[in-house]
């Protein structure tokens, strides 16, 4: 598939996946993608793909330069899903030149014990192809150290990495100008939550590095590539990356029999009738906390809520609450609630968490004994209203 002037797309698809990193679900697969460019003089690799799926790989750089050898290796990201095929390539291309940063090397002779002729790059160096030349911009921590991109000058594409991926598989064509992206939007944010979230300023360093380049298309490692919708994806970034909330509420809950989740019911309905639009419930037991934290990265406001268990937090709230602090997570507006059935813990814990997180904390909890009653009714209703009003203070 060739994308323009001789730069070719020879990623794959992996359906079969269940938990990216052992850890994400992926309900529409996801894309490992690689890039062949094929120039008079030279050829070059970037990135290379999950040695499961070598064979495919292999046979889709044979069916666009069939003998011809490939000069370079170049190597913008190490994590294996992306580097898995190091190994291999070299075994079959051995004159290979591998391409990276100082840190980049460490880790290939490190996961795969591969040596030999290599190019030590670093900020601003180039490469020229030919007609190709490439130019090495280090974005480290985006999300691993040794994370560069390469940016070609020839086409106006840049090699990102990681940066601006997505989940989701391709089906059929790989450009955004000529594929429904409907899928990779919602995907594009879970994916950055769960595997990106934590690095927000780097992301930010990134993207500042970035702003000055001629681009034309971004070609990922994940993920459609994108050309039409450039600015979009950007912008996307560029938000979650500042931790930039819309207006809108996650409700988190963990309930064992349903009374708390009566609570969350009764908060959520308040600040529906507050005139807050976008408001998510989530128990947290049921849905997969990728997709709670999906949505706590897009919605200002957070009300968690939980039962006391072990005279603690309920299990997976703290699960879902550690995850949230440690991805960073900032300027967030929170509210809280908890129950107990002979000795109160969880609304506590819950304060413990609001201030180690450093949210904004909005209303007064609530604290409910067994089941609801009429004043715990009330003070929901008036958390509810404290977020609302809180939210709404910030309309244009
Ligand atoms: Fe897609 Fe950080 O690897």
């Amino acid at each position: 598939m060739e994308l323009k002037e001789k730069v070719y797309y020879v990623g794959v698809n992996d359906r079969t996946k269940a938990l990216f990193e052992n850890l994400w679900p992926l309900p529409y697969g996801v894309s490992y993608n690689s890039y062949l460019i094929v120039d008079d003089e030279m050829v070059a690799l970037i990135d290379t793909v999950d040695v499961a799926f070598f064979e495919v790989y292999l046979k889709k750089i044979r069916s666009i330069i069939g003998d011809r050898k490939i000069n370079y290796l170049i190597i913008n990201h190490m994590e294996p899903d992306h580097s898995g095929s190091i190994a291999l390539i070299k075994q079959y291309y051995p004159e290979i030149v591998l391409v990276g940063n100082k840190k980049t090397f460490e880790m290939v002779e490190g996961y795969y014990g591969v040596t030999g002729e290599r190019y030590v790059v670093g900020e601003g160096d180039f490469l020229n192809l030919g007609r190709h030349n490439l130019r090495f911009y280090l974005i480290p921590m985006v999300h691993w150290p040794e994370t560069m991109v390469t940016f070609d000058e020839t086409c106006g594409i840049l090699f990102s990495g990681d940066a601006f991926g997505c989940f989701g598989a391709l089906n059929g064509g790989c450009v955004d100008k000529l594929i429904n992206t409907d899928i990779y939007w919602n995907e594009m944010r879970r994916y950055y939550a769960n595997i990106v979230g934590k690095f927000g300023n780097p992301v930010q360093k990134a993207l500042q590095k970035c702003s000055g380049l001629p681009i034309k298309m971004i070609c990922s490692t994940h993920g459609p590539v994108w050309e039409a919708e450039i600015p979009r994806v950007i912008d996307m970034y560029d938000k979650l990356s500042r931790y930039e909330g819309e207006e809108g509420v996650v409700i988190a809950f963990g309930s064992m029999y349903g009374n708390t989740e009566e609570l969350a019911e009764v908060i959520a309905e308040e600040l529906s009738l507050q005139g807050i639009r976008n408001i998510v419930m989530h128990n947290v037991s049921h849905t997969h906390h990728s997709y709670i934290l999906a949505d706590i990265f897009r919605y200002k406001g957070l009300i968690v809520g939980c039962t006391t268990y072990n005279m603690n937090l309920y299990p997976e709230m703290e699960s879902l609450l550690s995850k949230v602090a440690a991805r960073d997570m900032k300027h967030r507006i929170m509210g809280y609630f908890g129950s107990y059935t002979w000795a109160s813990a969880a609304v506590k814990k819950l304060a413990e968490y609001a201030e180690k997180l450093k949210f904004e904390v909005v209303g007064n909890p609530v604290e409910m004994k067994q089941s609801m009653k009429a004043d715990n009714y009330l003070q929901a209703k008036e958390l509810a209203g404290a977020m609302a009003a809180r939210l709404k203070s910030e309309r244009k």
